[in-house]
């Protein structure tokens, strides 16, 4: 679906991206540019801008840039689409039904199969298990693992039987082309020679969150290695970005959701009553997970193993689900189960009182610490020593007092001593981020002169950045000058040619409009940070090697060829170049 560029420009002007920007982050002017902290990655010290005469922002800490459009997408977890509506909305704009593109409507279209095709694996799964004699043995496994029928149908187990071709067969009489098969990570091989991927496994379909099947992962029965065998990502199925339960848990009542290892945790506390349990797709938690959780709750409570791995993955998951903005609760089976093991032994309100227990990220921090360092007193001053560390570490007064105070409390030390403790951390990190601040100023004046590897980029930047320059160089710079660069850039430079050349100038956020993957996206959002020298002379100078150098490159590519035309154009320029001078 795509809106039309007159639309879009209408949507952008009506949406001041300064003061979109701060209904979420609290902004200062400093110059041209206005100064906040990025939303998008945690900072102490202010390296977002906000650019009103561009309408762009640009993190010079985590180099994330885009246009008022891009900054909802990111911020509010929408996609493009979705995105132009709420920014309508947001300004009471009302919007024409949304286009679609021939080349989107095939991609969409592909799509669709391929759901299908995984929606049509699931059953043939299901029916292996419920109606084949072969899936008997998958069907008493579960008998004894005390999974129920309802919960059973409501996850679409499945079993996947013990044949290399079976799934196969039944796919391609379903007329599936065996290339989109693969691409959606249903069959391996290649076309002409495709085989099914899973094998006497008992199946668990991977759904997304608005209930799509799109992966599965398949246990083996009793012992064997590996004891889950997961899809791979594919075209449909992206591990980092989806949760095993989510498509379930999000309707939960309880207002929270419950993060836990297995899938067969999954399974069991959804029938115990715990609706709101997910899990993560056989990897660490990402921040992809920690945004979608986002979508639907405000609260997490991460529940893992007790042993080391869990406690550490407890431990890497907490920044990663604060930094989205959930609340978060810890808690840890007691005596090393999994929760699926703690309600066979124990039932189901008994976990309601682990849950009950849940401890906040500090507590858990604290009991970990204890754990480790043991309680002689060398033990006990470590532990406070990384606990005033931790706590140094809250940027808020008020809490960071609150917080000293329950601490010192639990570890039974003077409120004072360890308040001390942490000030003088506080001070000392002031000063270890100012040195960091001018490694970054370093690291940025680096990245200008990278960029000034780049002519075609470079000069686009002039030309939007300085729109008056345009007739000084009109004469000398033609579109086709352009030709040596990638489709992109040659794109971008075209957009820019044709609004100079009617009159119009070009801000960074409409040129960002042009741009439809993430990488594009990226690379032109350096733009913003390069600086453009401030003297006349000095910008006549840098013009001239810049027009020179990408001139070269044309000619560099037409040397190559074999017609003649092109190598007599060719000579021509090489001898306008070497008299080529700007000046302004
Ligand atoms: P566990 O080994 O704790 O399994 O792995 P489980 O879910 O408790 O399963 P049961 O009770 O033994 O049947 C936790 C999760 O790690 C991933 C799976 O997502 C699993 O649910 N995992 C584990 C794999 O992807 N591959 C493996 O070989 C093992
Ligand atoms: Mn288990």
């Amino acid at each position: 679906m795509y809106y039309s560029d007159e639309v879009l420009r209408q949507v952008r002007e009506a949406n001041d991206i300064v003061s979109v920007v701060g209904e979420y982050v609290t902004l200062n002017r400093r110059g041209v540019n206005h100064f906040g902290l990025c939303p998008f990655h945690g900072e102490k010290t202010p390296s977002f801008s906000v650019n009103e005469r561009e309408q762009f922002f640009y993190c010079f800490g985590c180099h994330q840039g885009g246009n008022v459009i891009t900054f909802i997408q990111k911020m509010e977890n929408l996609d493009f689409i979705e995105s132009v509506k709420f920014l309508a909305e947001r300004a009471h704009i009302q919007l024409p039904e949304a286009e679609v593109s021939p080349e989107e409507k095939r991609r969409a279209e592909r799509k669709t199969r391929m759901y299908q095709a995984a929606a049509d694996t699931a059953r043939f799964y299901y029916y292996q298990l419920t109606r084949s004699p072969a899936g008997a043995n998958a069907l008493s496994y579960l008998q004894n693992r005390q999974v129920g029928e309802t919960y059973r149908k409501k996850f679409g187990l499945g079993y996947s039987p013990i044949s290399r071709n079976a799934l196969s067969a039944y796919l391609r009489k379903k007329g599936y082309q065996e290339e989109e098969l693969i691409a959606a990570g249903l069959l391996s091989g290649k076309p002409g020679n495709t085989y099914d991927r899973f094998f006497n496994r008992l199946m668990f379909p991977i759904f997304d969150a608005q209930g799509r099947v799109i992966a599965f992962g398949g246990r083996v029965m009793g012992q064997g290695e590996p004891k889950y065998l997961n899809s791979s990502d594919s075209e449909i199925f992206n591990k980092r970005r989806n949760l095993y339960g989510l498509s379930l848990a999000k309707r939960t009542r309880r207002g929270y959701l419950l993060m836990v290892e297995g899938y067969m945790d999954v399974l069991s506390l959804h029938q115990a009553g715990f609706d709101n349990a997910v899990a993560s797709l056989g990897t660490a938690l990402t921040m992809e997970q920690a945004n979608l959780m986002k979508r639907y709750t405000d609260m997490v409570v991460l529940c893992y193993d007790s042993d080391q791995a869990g406690t550490n993955a407890a431990r890497r998951g907490i920044p990663i689900l604060e930094k989205a903005g959930l609340q978060v609760k810890v808690i840890q089976v007691p005596s090393g189960k999994d929760p699926d093991e703690f309600i066979k032994t124990n039932g189901a309100e008994a976990f309601e009182e682990v849950i009950k227990s849940g401890m906040d990220p500090i507590d858990f921090e604290m009991l970990v610490l204890q754990r480790q360092n043991g309680q002689e007193i060398e033990g006990q001053i470590r532990t406070v020593k990384d606990m005033a560390q931790r706590l140094s570490e809250i940027d808020s007064d008020v809490e960071r007092e609150l917080r000293i105070r329950d601490v010192a409390r639990k570890m039974n030390t003077s409120e004072s001593a360890l308040a001390q403790e942490v000030e003088s951390i506080r001070q000392n990190t002031g000063l270890l981020e100012y040195q960091s601040s001018q490694r970054e100023t370093r690291s940025r004046e680096r990245e200008s002169l990278d960029n000034r590897m780049d002519a075609a980029m470079q000069l686009l930047t002039v030309l939007i950045k300085k729109p008056e320059i345009y007739p000084k160089i009109r004469d000398v710079l033609e579109i086709e000058d352009f030709s040596g660069e990638d489709e992109v850039t040659k794109g971008a430079a075209g957009y820019v040619f044709q609004a100079l050349s009617e009159g119009r100038s070009v801000t960074l956020s409409d040129l960002f409009t042009q741009l439809s993957s993430e990488e594009e996206q990226s690379r032109f959002s350096r733009l913003y940070a390069f600086e453009l020298p401030e003297s006349k002379e000095d910008l006549g100078k840098f013009l001239t090697q810049t027009i020179r150098s990408l001139k070269q490159k044309r000619i560099d590519a037409m040397a190559a060829s074999d017609e003649t035309d092109v190598l007599l154009k060719m000579l021509q320029l090489k001898k306008e170049l070497s008299t080529l001078a700007i000046k302004l």
